[in-house]
């Protein structure tokens, strides 16, 4: 039975398609809206448009639930790896012992760069932010990996993604390396993907750099969380690149120009900053009279989301393992008290809870990515990092989907009407 709703619109009756999902909303198809009724729909910021339909990612942001593949988050980050959940997001299951051996392995495989691509690195300032540096270096990678480039050859796509998960750990360490002054170390694949990352990061040519199990464990719960996250702004930025053809590091590249900005990913980062500028608990009340007034731009970061008008599933597994972290390590931060404080505050404030606004993924990060030796400017690369194998995922669902097509909206104009070319000589 095929669903439909009616629409009166432009002096016509129209039977508009309803399309339903597994689980979440129906959506109204309105690809021939245009070509009955000449008219286009509204929506900026895209709060009620469907781009895609996608099998890899659900959330639902009233009941706080996020699931990948259908598996809950709290269930993967409890007891899975990271390389685990890539595979899931990859190829749709959980990978058997064997398939994560063969898949784990040839991640490994791929972990070193094109020598050539270090001097990259030269180019930059010692002080560039970090994900400048992986805006530049991933979209040069198309430079060195031709041979993978090929979007319309399935394994040459398989191959690209491997390459991207497995080298964006390297270019991330090296991006930190570079900006403290210190030599690149190697990928080392007798660790795990965490391991190596955290060795490639912190570990020095001068000594054996051995792997703390509790950081390296948090390292990759956290990598979890942030794999993937239904149509975000920076997966459907992936996405859009994608559907125009460009060669898969591209794409990517501007999914990491779009995470930058401090309402998407760069949001870890300015929540810590803003952590620490209020510093002590006693100021939280002054942050957030700032936050509820209008006529101040200031917004609390790590605060709100477009979907979750609940708690986000991912901020409550990060609040525990800071607890965890900060137990286990023996490090106490104040800014985590301040954080646990502002979080009551804002969550008995009528503002808040009216415009239902909680924690997201960005609000906790940034403590437990500071107790193990991060500086800020890193956190929205880690956060990059994880993400790729959600954006590369995303991707190939969208280049082997046949009814792609480029993605290219249109507008309601509000700009002059026609009007006839006035000469220098002659305007006013
Ligand atoms: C991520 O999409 C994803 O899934 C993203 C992400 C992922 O995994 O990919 O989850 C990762 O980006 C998490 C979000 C990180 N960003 C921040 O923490 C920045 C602070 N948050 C906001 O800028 C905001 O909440 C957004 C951008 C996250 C969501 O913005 P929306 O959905 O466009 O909501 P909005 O800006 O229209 O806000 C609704 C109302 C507004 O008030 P009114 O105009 O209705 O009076 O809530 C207010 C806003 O002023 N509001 C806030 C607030 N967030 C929203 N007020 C104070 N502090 C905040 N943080």
């Amino acid at each position: 039975m095929t669903d439909t709703a009616k629409l009166s619109a432009a002096g016509k009756d129209l039977d508009l398609k309803v399309m339903h999902g597994s689980v979440g909303p129906d959506v109204l198809d309105i690809r021939k809206l245009y070509a009955q009724t000449g008219m286009f729909t509204y929506d900026p910021g895209f709060t009620s448009t469907a781009s895609c339909d996608s099998a890899i990612t659900y959330i639902d942001g009233d009941e706080g639930v996020l699931l990948h593949r259908g598996y809950p988050i709290g269930q993967l980050a409890e007891q899975s790896s990271f390389m685990e959940v890539c595979h899931l997001l990859l190829n749709g299951e959980l990978p058997t012992q064997d398939e994560l051996d063969k898949f784990s392995y040839t991640i490994s495989r791929h972990t070193m760069l094109h020598e050539q691509l270090a001097t990259f690195y030269r180019g930059f300032r010692r002080d560039a932010h970090p994900m400048a540096i992986m805006c530049g270096v991933v979209g040069a990678l198309s430079a060195f990996y031709q041979d993978s480039a090929d979007i319309t050859d399935p394994q040459q796509r398989m191959i690209a993604s491997h390459r991207l998960i497995a080298k964006m750990p390297t270019i991330a360490a090296m991006a930190y390396k570079y900006s403290i002054g210190q030599p690149f170390m190697h990928p080392k694949n007798n660790l795990s993907y965490t391991g190596n990352f955290l060795q490639m990061t912190f570990g020095v040519p001068a000594e054996e750099y051995v792997v703390n199990p509790v950081v390296e464990k948090a390292m990759d719960r956290i990598f979890i969380l942030h794999a993937d996250h239904e149509q975000n702004a920076s997966t459907s930025t992936v996405r859009l690149a994608g559907s125009s053809g460009a060669n898969p590091f591209a794409c990517i590249a501007a999914g990491i120009a779009c995470l930058w900005g401090p309402a998407h990913g760069g949001a870890n980062e300015a929540a810590l900053n803003m952590l620490r500028e209020i510093g002590t608990v006693d100021r939280i009340p002054e942050y957030i009279a700032r936050a509820k007034d209008k006529n101040d731009p200031f917004r609390l970061m790590g605060f709100g989301h477009r979907v979750y008008k609940n708690y986000d599933p991912r901020a409550t597994v990060m609040q525990q393992t800071v607890r965890e972290v900060l137990g286990e390590l023996g490090v106490t931060d104040p800014v985590f008290d301040v954080a646990i404080a502002l979080e009551e505050m804002a969550l008995s404030d009528p503002y808040f809870i009216e415009k239902k606004l909680f924690p997201n993924v960005d609000f906790y990060s940034g403590v437990i990515l500071s107790a193990i030796g991060f500086p800020t400017t890193m956190f929205t690369a880690l956060f990059a990092l994880a993400r790729t194998v959600g954006w590369v995922a995303q991707w190939n669902e969208m280049i082997s989907d046949p009814e792609q097509k480029i993605g290219r909206p249109r507008q309601l104009y509000t700009g002059p009407t026609q009007r006839d070319y006035v000469a220098l000589g002659d305007r006013k």
